[in-house]
Parts: C-alpha cells; sequence; structure tokens
C-alpha cells in the first residue's frame, strides 16, 4: 500500500491560477504517453508516486490519450483505486474532449452531445464522482461556440466538474469563450496552450488576453515532447519518445537547425549550473502568467530532475536576450 512522502509539500511552489480560488504547482504531470497499454503498469505507478511526493498535485488526462483511446483513463482508474483514494481531496484531476473519440459524428470537435458523453465516459474509466477540470480541446469551426460553453456551464452544474478550461483557443477565440462563460456564470478557470522556448505562439497576444481576463494558463509540451532536454544532443536513443513511440514526435522533426539551437541553449544551461531541461522549465514559467508547466515523463528520474527547475537561479535579463538572439537563429 502506498503513503504518500510526509515531506510532500516542502519543495514545489503553487501560483494562484488566474482570479480563482485554486493554486496549481509549478509542475504538473501529463498523462498523455507513457499511461496507455505500452507501458508497464509498474512504472506509470512510481512516475506518479515520484511526483505527488515531490507536491505535484495536478494530474491531467483526457479522454484518447493512450494507446489505445481511452486506455490512460482505464490505467488511471486502476492506479485511483489502489493508490489515490485516500488523497483525492489533495488533487487536482482534468480530462478534456474535442479530438476524435468514437466513430460517427458525435465522437469529435464541441456538441453538448458529444462533451457531455465524453465526460461521462471519462468519470466512468477512472472511477471518480468528478473530475477538478473538464476542457474543451480545441475550437469547433462548425458548433456555435454558444453551445460549446453552455455545455460546459451544463458539466460544472450537474456536479461533473468543479471548474472548466480551454485547450487550443486563440486570442481572439478565447476572449469569446471567456466572456461567454463569464455571462453564463460559470467562468473560465485556464486555458491549456502549447508553449516552450521553440513553439512561442501564446506571446503573440494570447498571454495578454490571459492576463486582462485574469484567467490561468498552463502549458502543455514546455520540453517540446523532449528535445529541449539532453535526450537527442548524440542522436535518437531507441527508448526515447522519437525513438520507440513516434506518434507525434517524429525523428525527422528533429532537424539539425533544431539540434543546432539546441546545443547552444544546453551550452548555456550547464553555465548556469543546471540541465537544459530544467531551464526550458524555468524560462516557460518566467511570467507569472503561466500558472504551471505542464511535463511529461518516461521515467521517474525525469520528474526528480524537472522539479529542481523550481529552485533554478533566477535568469539575468543578458541571460534572457541571448535565449531569444539563440531561438531567433
Ligand atoms: N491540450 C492539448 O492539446 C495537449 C497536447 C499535448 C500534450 N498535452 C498535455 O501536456 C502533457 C505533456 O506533454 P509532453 O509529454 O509533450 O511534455 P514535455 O514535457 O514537453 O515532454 C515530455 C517528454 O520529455 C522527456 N523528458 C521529460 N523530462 C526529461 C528529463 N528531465 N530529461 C530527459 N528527457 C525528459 C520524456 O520523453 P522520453 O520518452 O524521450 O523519455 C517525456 O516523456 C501531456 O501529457 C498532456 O497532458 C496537451
Amino acid at each position: 500500500m502506498y503513503t504518500a512522502a510526509e515531506n510532500r509539500y516542502s519543495q514545489m511552489q503553487y501560483r494562484r491560477c488566474g482570479n480563482s480560488g485554486i493554486k496549481l504547482p509549478m509542475l504538473s504531470l501529463g498523462m498523455w504517453h507513457n499511461f496507455g497499454a505500452i507501458t508497464p503498469f509498474e512504472t506509470q505507478q512510481s512516475i506518479l508516486r515520484t511526483a505527488f511526493d515531490h507536491g505535484i498535485t495536478h494530474f491531467d488526462l483526457a479522454n484518447n490519450y493512450g494507446p489505445p483511446y481511452g486506455e490512460a483513463e482505464r490505467n488511471f482508474g486502476i492506479h485511483m483505486d489502489r493508490d489515490w483514494k485516500p488523497y483525492r481531496d489533495e488533487l487536482i484531476i482534468s480530462s478534456i474532449a474535442g479530438y476524435d473519440m468514437w466513430p460517427g459524428p458525435y465522437g469529435d470537435f464541441g456538441s453538448r452531445k458529444y462533451l457531455i458523453a465524453s465526460l461521462d465516459q471519462s468519470l466512468r474509466r477512472m472511477h471518480l464522482d468528478y473530475v477538478d477540470i473538464f476542457y474543451h480541446h480545441r475550437p469547433d469551426p462548425e458548433t456555435p461556440l454558444e453551445e460549446t460553453m453552455s455545455a460546459l456551464d451544463y458539466i460544472v452544474r450537474s456536479g461533473r466538474a468543479l471548474y472548466v478550461g480551454i485547450s487550443n483557443y486563440k486570442p481572439e477565440q478565447a476572449r469569446q469563450a471567456i466572456a461567454i462563460l463569464r455571462r453564463l456564470g460559470t467562468p473560465c478557470l485556464i486555458h491549456q496552450p502549447s508553449y516552450s522556448m521553440l513553439n512561442r505562439w501564446i506571446e503573440d497576444g494570447l498571454t495578454d488576453v490571459l492576463r486582462e481576463e485574469k484567467v490561468g494558463c498552463i502549458c502543455f509540451s514546455p520540453l517540446s515532447g523532449g528535445m529541449l532536454t539532453d535526450r537527442y544532443l548524440n542522436g535518437i536513443p531507441a527508448d526515447s519518445r522519437a525513438g520507440h513511440d513516434p506518434r507525434f514526435l517524429k525523428p525527422e522533426s528533429i532537424t539539425e537547425e533544431k539540434l543546432g539551437k539546441i546545443r547552444a541553449l544546453n551550452d548555456m544551461a550547464q553555465k548556469r549550473g543546471q540541465k537544459l531541461s530544467q531551464m526550458a522549465l524555468q524560462w516557460v514559467l518566467r511570467d507569472e502568467v503561466v500558472t504551471s508547466a505542464l511535463i511529461g515523463a518516461s521515467r521517474p528520474q525525469q520528474i526528480l530532475d524537472n522539479i529542481e527547475a523550481i529552485q533554478g537561479p533566477a535568469f539575468t535579463q543578458e541571460e534572457l536576450t541571448a535565449i531569444d538572439g539563440i531561438l531567433a537563429r
């Protein structure tokens, strides 16, 4: 039986999510990779335990994380029964729908029918009565935004989720969604966009919207799927994401151009006395508009390494300018 570390809250720092009552750990753990059928259950268990033992109180799932679709949530249901029931009130557990999940016209995008049915399935798989946050995964070009947002509002009112958020919405779409939710009386807690040193799109308007609207921001893939680590400095290891599960990180996307930047960033991290992964995490968290960095991990040691980013030396203006220079090459 698992007993959580007594000192689990001593190292982590927590940031308020927008102007809500919720604080999130500066690092959260996502279950997109490494929690499906191809990862041993014991590995999953020790990643989750290591995370919580170090103050990572937020686990992020999705209806279609696996493989196969649904498997990460199904596994999480078993983890829940074995480890997490006594700690449920110390955890923020989220799920999401908006990409393809089941065949036919009702298993994708943003209809009321899809979102409510999908969350009911997720709750059954995860053995939960409610999730803490439920997101819409991407804007739907055909369903009226009003319908999607009123489904989120209903989801909260019906007790299936405590808070709602949006993901992958562009600045103007986010502003509209936030306004509709506010009018309905269910404020938007959080936006979940991608953001890393290699992917800075949110700086072009989205962070302004979130700051103005006082909505939280949890950025996914802050290590660019592993590229902003020492993983690929000397080729593609067989046990890396690009090496063994290249569904989303294809070997050919790790180009010489990117590697040039990654090597220069790695040199800089070494001068700062840290690993590239730690510097990359500290960098996405340098502006408090980002509430939390949503990482993935394939082994517990990566969690231990990444946690140290929280205590890293503050960036000087010269370092930030130098990073901008490397990224602009
Ligand atoms: N809303 C959305 O549309 C969306 C989309 C994508 C992801 N997400 C969320 O974001 C979460 C994180 O995404 P991500 O997994 O792409 O994040 P990430 O943190 O950018 O990449 C995680 C991967 O980097 C490698 N890694 C992590 N720490 C390391 C370290 N210290 N040293 C060396 N390698 C390290 C591991 O890959 P190896 O396998 O190579 O060890 C790990 O699986 C997902 O689980 C999901 O919850 C959301």
